[in-house]
C-alpha cells in the first residue's frame, strides 16, 4: 500500500524516530560533503497553492542531492488554476513521477489528492497541520537536548497548524505540551481530544513557559488570514515571547520559531536574534530531514 504523509500520525513513533536518526546521519554526510545519491531519477512534484520559501527550497534541493529532481507546480501556470480536478492530477503525477509535495489550504484536499494517488503524498502545510517542520523541529531538539520524551514543551500564540502539529508529537513522542493562546483562537476541539494527560490548554503564557525546557510560536497571522491582521495584533499581543518569558523557562530551554518571524510581534529581536534562539539550525534541519522522509518514502 502506497505510505503517504499528510500528519505525523501517518508514522509509528518507532518510524519517527528512524526518521529523525537518518536524518541526523545525511546532515553529517552534507557538512562532510560525503552525498550518497540514494534516489537517482527520482522526481518529486511539488504543487505550492500558497507561498513558501524554506518548504519549497529544501525540497528541491533534496531531491538534487539525493539524485533526482524537483518540479515546481503552482495553480498560477498548471490546469489546476484553470479548474483542473485534483484528483485527475493525482491520477495522471502518478504516472509520471514518484512522489508529489502539497502545500494547500483546506486539508481535506490533500486527503482528496491522497485518495486518488499511486504514489506518496507528503503535506507541505495545510491550513491544519504542518508535519514537514515537526520533522525538522523534534530533529533540531534531539540533536541540541537529546530525547523529548518526558520534557515541558510550551507553544505560545495561535492554536494553528503549527501547534496541532505539535498536539500530534506530543503523543508520538511522550513530551508535556502546554499551550497557552487566547481563548477564541485554541486549537481544534477534535486534535485536542485526540490529546491524553500530557497536554494543558490555558490563556496564562507565563503558566505555559514556566520551567518550559522547549518554548515555541509561530507568526500571529498565517497564509489566508490576512483581513484578520489587525483583531489578531491587538488579541495575541500578551503571547508575545520576550525575555522576561523566557527567564520563567528553564535555564538551558531553547527557542523555536517555524519562520517567516515577525520581530516585534510574537516574538522579540532580543529572543529570535539571542542565545536561546535555534532557529537557524532549525530551518536548515529542514533540508535533512525531508531527505530522511524521502528515502523512507521513496524506498
Ligand atoms: N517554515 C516554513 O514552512 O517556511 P516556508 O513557508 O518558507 O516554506
Ligand atoms: N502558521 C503559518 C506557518 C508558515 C510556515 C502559516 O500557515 O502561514
Amino acid at each position: 500500500m502506497t505510505r503517504h504523509f499528510l500528519t505525523l500520525n501517518s508514522l509509528t513513533g518507532e518510524e519517527l524516530k528512524n526518521i529523525l536518526t537518518r536524518a541526523s546521519e545525511l546532515k553529517t554526510e552534507f557538512q562532510e560533503k560525503r552525498m550518497q545519491q540514494s534516489q537517482p531519477g527520482r522526481v518529486l512534484a511539488m504543487i505550492f497553492e500558497k507561498s513558501s520559501t524554506r518548504t519549497r527550497v529544501s525540497f528541491e534541493a533534496a531531491m538534487a542531492q539525493l539524485g533526482g529532481h524537483a518540479i515546481f507546480l503552482s495553480p498560477d501556470d498548471t490546469q489546476l488554476g484553470r479548474g483542473e480536478p485534483i484528483e485527475d492530477t493525482a491520477r495522471v503525477l502518478s504516472k509520471m513521477v514518484d512522489a508529489v509535495m502539497l502545500r494547500t489550504f483546506h486539508h481535506e484536499k490533500l486527503e482528496r489528492y491522497a485518495a486518488n494517488s499511486d504514489i506518496p503524498v507528503i503535506n507541505g502545510l495545510s491550513d491544519t497541520y504542518h508535519p514537514c517542520q515537526l520533522l525538522a523541529d523534534m530533529q533540531t531538539y534531539f540533536e541540541l537536548r537529546g530525547d523529548i520524551k518526558g520534557k515541558k514543551v510550551s507553544w505560545l500564540g495561535d492554536g494553528n497548524n503549527m501547534c496541532h502539529s505539535y498536539i500530534n508529537a506530543s503523543n508520538i513522542l511522550g513530551f508535556q505540551l502546554a499551550v497557552a493562546c487566547p481563548p477564541e483562537f485554541y486549537p481544534d476541539e477534535e486534535i485536542v481530544a485526540t490529546a491524553g494527560t500530557n497536554l494543558d490548554i490555558g490563556s496564562d503564557p507565563r503558566a505555559a513557559v514556566s520551567g518550559a525546557d522547549l518554548v515555541v510560536t509561530d507568526m500571529w497571522v498565517s497564509m489566508g488570514q490576512e483581513e484578520e491582521r489587525e483583531k489578531r495584533m491587538q488579541v495575541f499581543k500578551p503571547y508575545q515571547v520576550t525575555s522576561d518569558l523566557m527567564k520563567l523557562a528553564a535555564d538551558d530551554a531553547i527557542f523555536m520559531h517555524c519562520l517567516p518571524a515577525h520581530r516585534g510581534e510574537e516574538v522579540t529581536a532580543e529572543v529570535i536574534d539571542g542565545e536561546q534562539s535555534v532557529v537557524w539550525v532549525q530551518a536548515g534541519n529542514r533540508l535533512h530531514s525531508q531527505k530522511a522522509l524521502l528515502e523512507f518514502l521513496l524506498k
